[in-house]
C-alpha cells in the first residue's frame, strides 16, 4: 500500500490556527466586563462578501481612496521598492491592490501573497499567473498575526511587505508595533514595508463611514453572531443587537459595538451567556492615525518612515518604511 504524501506541489504551506480558537476567543471575550469579540472573525464568506459591499458603499472612503493613491502614485510607491525583491502581502485578499502596483514592477523575483483562507489564495495565486505569466506566485495559508516562515526558495531576493487596506488600524497601537516589529523580522535585515494607513479627519465624516444609511456595516457587524450560531451552535438572534459605531477621540479610534437591545440569555457551545438591556459586545477597533503619528508607532517598531502618499483631501496615507534595527 502506497501511502500519500500530506503535502505535495499544489498544496500551499499550510500554518492555519487550531479549529478551536474560535470557540476559546469567544469565550474568552464573552467572559469580560466589556464583552468583546475579535474582528478577525467578521470574515467568513458571508462577511467577506458583505465587506466588499461596504467598499462601494458612499459613505466608505478608504478603499477607493487608497485605490486611487497606489493608481496616481504607483510608480513612485514601486520605485520605494528594491529592485529584483520578492514581495510579501500580509491578508492579501482579493489581491486587488498589489494589482495596481504588479505593472511598475517588472523585475520582481516573487510575489508570496499570505492569507489565512487557503482555498482563496489558491484561486487568487491561479488569477495572478494568468494576468502575470512572467510573475513567480508563492502563496502562504498562514495567519499573518502569528509568526511564519516565508517559502524557501527564495534565495537571496531582497524582501519588501506589503500590508494595504488600513488593517493595521485593527490592532492596538501596542498590538499594531510588534506586529510591524514581526514584519520585520519575517522579512530581514534592509526590508522595505508599504503599510496602507487611514487618517484622523472629522468625526462626522468617520462615523458615516461606520454607519452607512443602506445598513451594510450593520449586517457586517450582526453577521458574527451568525457566525458563531452556525460554527458554534450559538443561539444569537442577530436582529436582537443594534449597530453601532462612535468615534473615541481620546484613543483616536472608531469602535463598533453590538448592542442588546433587551435582557437575553443566549447558549453558545453548551454556556450560556447573559445580555442586559443596552449592554454591548465591543466588536472592532479602527485606529486613525496622523502621518506623524504612524511614523513615531512605527520607529517604535524598528522601521523609519522614508516616504509617504496621500490623496488630496488627506483622507488616507501609503507610507514607506525601511527597517532600521
Ligand atoms: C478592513 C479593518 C480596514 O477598519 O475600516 C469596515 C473593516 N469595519 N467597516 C476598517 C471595517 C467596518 C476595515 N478594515
Amino acid at each position: 500500500m502506497t501511502v500519500k504524501p500530506v503535502f505535495n506541489a499544489a498544496t500551499p504551506v499550510t500554518q492555519a490556527p487550531a479549529p478551536d480558537a474560535f470557540l476559546d476567543d469567544v469565550v474568552q471575550g464573552f467572559s469580560r466586563a466589556q464583552k468583546t469579540l475579535p474582528a478577525k472573525y467578521f470574515y467568513d464568506a458571508a462577511g467577506s462578501d458583505l465587506f466588499e459591499a461596504i467598499t462601494r458603499l458612499p459613505e466608505y472612503y478608504p478603499t477607493r481612496t487608497e485605490m486611487r493613491i497606489l493608481d496616481a502614485r504607483g510608480a513612485e510607491i514601486a520605485a520605494a521598492l528594491p529592485r529584483g525583491g520578492a514581495l510579501v502581502e500580509f491578508g492579501s485578499g482579493s489581491t486587488a491592490k498589489v494589482r495596481r502596483l504588479l505593472p511598475h514592477l517588472p523585475d520582481l523575483a516573487a510575489y508570496v501573497p499570505v492569507d489565512v483562507s487557503g482555498e482563496f489564495l489558491q484561486a487568487q495565486a491561479a488569477g495572478l499567473r494568468r494576468d502575470f505569466p512572467a510573475l513567480r506566485v508563492e502563496p502562504v495559508a498562514a495567519d499573518f498575526t502569528q509568526p511564519f516562515s516565508l517559502p524557501a526558495g527564495l534565495g537571496d531576493a531582497p524582501r519588501a511587505g506589503f500590508f494595504p487596506g488600513s488593517t493595521i488600524g485593527n490592532f492596538e497601537p501596542e498590538e499594531a508595533s510588534r506586529l510591524l516589529r514581526q514584519f520585520g523580522a519575517i522579512l530581514g535585515e534592509d526590508a522595505v514595508l508599504v503599510v496602507g494607513v487611514d487618517l484622523v479627519k472629522a468625526h462626522a465624516v468617520l462615523e458615516a463611514a461606520y454607519d452607512d444609511a443602506a445598513g451594510v456595516t450593520g449586517a457586517f457587524n450582526r453577521n458574527v453572531l451568525t457566525r458563531i450560531n452556525r460554527e458554534l451552535a450559538g443561539g444569537f438572534d442577530p436582529d436582537a443587537f443594534a449597530h453601532r459605531a462612535v468615534f473615541n477621540s481620546q484613543a483616536s479610534r472608531i469602535e463598533m459595538h453590538l448592542v442588546s437591545r433587551v435582557a437575553q440569555t443566549v447558549p453558545v457551545a453548551g454556556r450560556r451567556f447573559d445580555f442586559a438591556a443596552g449592554e454591548s459586545i465591543h466588536t472592532e477597533n479602527s485606529y486613525k492615525y496622523t502621518v506623524e503619528g504612524f511614523r513615531a508607532l512605527a520607529a517604535e517598531a524598528g522601521w523609519t518612515g522614508t516616504a509617504v502618499w496621500t490623496d488630496p483631501e488627506a483622507l488616507f496615507s501609503v507610507h514607506a518604511l525601511k527597517r532600521v534595527g
